[in-house]
């Protein structure tokens, strides 16, 4: 059985991401990082067998490598990891209103969280699929970028896709394989809130990851930002 290990899976598309592996057999390690949300342990009542809720905070190396260990008990192989967690951060309407204290935690967690996941998972995952999946978003494409406000969740994601070129041009060679996903504007609940818009349910969203995530390529020494879509685009 394939196992995969997903962050920030307690709601919206990384909930509906582990709901869709588990659907197709997968073993799903599922990151925990709201604790006090009912989400992920409905979905492991519904799959007691094939399913494990592991606390993960990608902001911490301690965290992750305790998920890490925590993994290792029940598997000695990994095959796939999903970096889904994001944090929003803030926003200012130009540069001389940034409050720079606030900038710090997109790009803590959104870039350097994906880092850091690797670092921790990697000696796992060395006899397995060796598949790195990343949820990334086209608000970080700098050549396509429409929006005016100065948004740390932006630059963050620009960051990530920056680090995930660097850590391709070191890893695919060694076997590696990449997939970089944006799943489009996504009607994502918050805190008991509704959504605030979007185009596509979470469910919807994860219908398209999963398959582009599991399916081999035969293009795997290129690497693009593909959306729900099938769209590719710059990154
Ligand atoms: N919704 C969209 O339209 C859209 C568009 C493009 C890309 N995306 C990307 O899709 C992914 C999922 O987003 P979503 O729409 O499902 O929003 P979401 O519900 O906010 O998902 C992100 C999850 O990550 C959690 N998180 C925050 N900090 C974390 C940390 N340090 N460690 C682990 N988890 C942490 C969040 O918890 P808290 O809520 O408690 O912070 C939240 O549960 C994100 O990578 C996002 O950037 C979404």
């Amino acid at each position: 059985m394939k196992t995969v290990f997903v962050t920030g899976a307690d709601r919206n598309i990384g909930l509906e991401i582990s709901r869709e592996f588990l659907r197709r057999g997968w073993f799903v390690y599922a990151g925990r990082y709201i604790m006090d949300l009912g989400y992920l342990d409905e979905l492991k009542a519904e799959y007691p067998e094939t399913m494990q809720i592991v606390d993960a905070d990608v902001a911490s190396m301690e965290s992750l490598k305790a998920a890490a260990e925590a993994v290792k008990q029940t598997t000695g192989t990994l095959d796939m990891v999903v970096h889904n967690a994001a944090a929003f951060g803030d926003h200012a309407p130009n540069a001389q209103a940034v409050d720079f204290s606030r900038f710090w935690i997109p790009y803590n967690v959104n870039a350097l969280g994906a880092m850091r996941l690797v670092q921790a998972f990697m000696p796992l995952m060395q006899q397995g699929m060796k598949r790195l999946c990343f949820v990334s978003s086209e608000a970080g494409v700098v050549s396509v970028a429409h929006r005016t406000e100065v948004s740390s969740y932006c630059m963050s994601k620009t960051a990530l896709n920056m680090a995930l070129r660097l850590m391709f041009n070191q890893l695919q060679p060694e076997g590696w394989t990449f997939r970089l996903f944006h799943p489009g504007w996504v009607r994502s609940a918050k805190d008991g809130r509704p959504a605030r818009g979007g185009k596509f349910e979470p469910w919807e969203a994860a219908a398209s990851a999963v398959p582009q995530f599991i399916e081999d390529r035969e293009w795997e020494d290129r690497m693009v930002l593909i959306d729900n879509e099938d769209a590719a685009w710059p990154f």
